[in-house]
């Protein structure tokens, strides 16, 4: 079964469609946007994976492969959302003759969408994109909300622009292929939306989903992320609450190399830190911090921090969203509402060290 859900954005309006086995309909979904002059922006362990499925879907479609779409396969990897990535992708573009009628479709993980995104938002001034994410992490957080971005050699994201896909498409049989690592890491963000949004999805989080329960969870957590955009598209308030965990998670990540620990295994520390750092101050209803790390671990997911809050503070107080020694932490007040509060840098510090990051 595929669920509808729309994104309701005035004229930036467009529907996430979720289901088991969607990838057979690709092509139709494409095909209604965009009839020739189709990029398919992929990387070439997906595409070894799933070409030949895409190109029968498309092929089903009518539409053809050489003369109405092209795959623009990368390698795999970070390194390709770059300049230099970008630089490739327009070369693309420009070989197939991509028209402003044509259309971007992103078949791919985090790197793939937010590099294909921000092509597809410049590639002559704007051309449409569709989202085709892979990832569970991809699914339920950067296929939907319109950030494209490049890494820079100052820094992650540091070049990107706010653009709104056409289309999402999500079929939830493929990040059930992931290796478990890479699963556990969107199990982490899906964890996410049920402690800043809705405790029947935090409750409903008890083991690994099923292939129908999978399709229901990503539908929800979509539809929760798509709320936050409807009323903050440009991520100048509430929209900040998205990022429960992720202060201390970006830390974290940064302070690894970004090789020790992908995103979600940060956000998951993160989010044991911040719901720690509420009961603290008082802010959080005690008990919660327990039963997110309960349900983190579950999944996999560690929740001790490895590091010195000395190593921590100074990365959180280059994070963008902070200055003058504040740092704006999302916290939860209990399971299902977040909200966020500003606190000095070192009273942060005495919370982290009164609570004694073990090693
Ligand atoms: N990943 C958080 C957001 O899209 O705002």
């Amino acid at each position: 079964m595929t669920m509808t859900q729309r994104v309701g954005l005035g004229a930036n309006s467009y529907d996430i469609l979720t289901g088991s086995g969607l990838l057979r309909d690709f092509g139709t979904h494409i095909a209604a946007l965009c009839g020739s002059g189709v990029a398919v922006v992929t990387d070439s362990n997906l595409w070894t994976r799933y070409g030949r499925a895409f190109a029968a879907s498309m092929e089903s479609a009518g539409l053809s492969a050489g003369s109405d779409w092209a795959p623009v396969i990368l390698d795999p990897g970070e390194h390709n959302k770059s300049l230099d990535g970008l630089g490739r992708l327009y070369s693309a573009f420009a070989a197939m003759k991509l028209r402003r009628g044509g259309l971007v479709a992103a078949f791919g993980g985090g790197v793939v969408g937010d590099l294909s995104g921000m092509a597809a938002a410049t590639w002559m001034r704007g051309v449409r994109y569709v989202q085709i994410p892979t990832t569970l992490l991809a699914q339920v957080d950067s296929s939907v909300g319109g950030k494209t971005a490049i890494n820079l050699d100052e820094g992650k994201n540091l070049a990107g622009v706010f653009y709104q896909p056409s289309l999402v498409l999500i079929d939830t049989d493929l990040p059930q292929t992931l290796p478990e690592r890479e699963f556990r890491s969107g199990m982490a963000e899906v964890i996410k939306y049920g402690a800043i949004r809705s405790k029947p999805l935090f409750d409903r989080l008890t083991g690994r989903p099923d292939t129908a329960a999978l399709a229901e969870i990503v539908a929800q957590c979509c539809r929760i992320k798509s709320e936050f955009v409807e009323r903050d598209e440009l991520d100048t308030g509430e929209r900040m609450l998205l990022n429960f965990g992720h202060s201390f998670g970006h830390a974290i990540e940064k302070l690894g190399g970004y090789r020790r620990y992908n995103h979600g295994e940060a956000v998951a520390m993160g989010m044991a830190l911040a719901a720690e750092t509420g009961e603290k101050i008082g802010l959080t209803a005690v008990g919660n911090a327990a039963r997110i790390k309960e349900v983190l671990e579950i999944h996999g997911l560690d929740t001790a921090c490895p590091y010195e809050p000395e190593a921590l503070l100074p990365q959180m107080e280059l994070d963008k969203k902070n200055e003058n020694g504040q740092i704006r932490l999302v916290l939860i007040q209990e399971i299902g509402t977040a909200f966020v509060h500003t606190i000095q840098l070192n009273e942060l510090g005495n919370c982290l060290q009164r609570r004694g990051i073990p090693k």
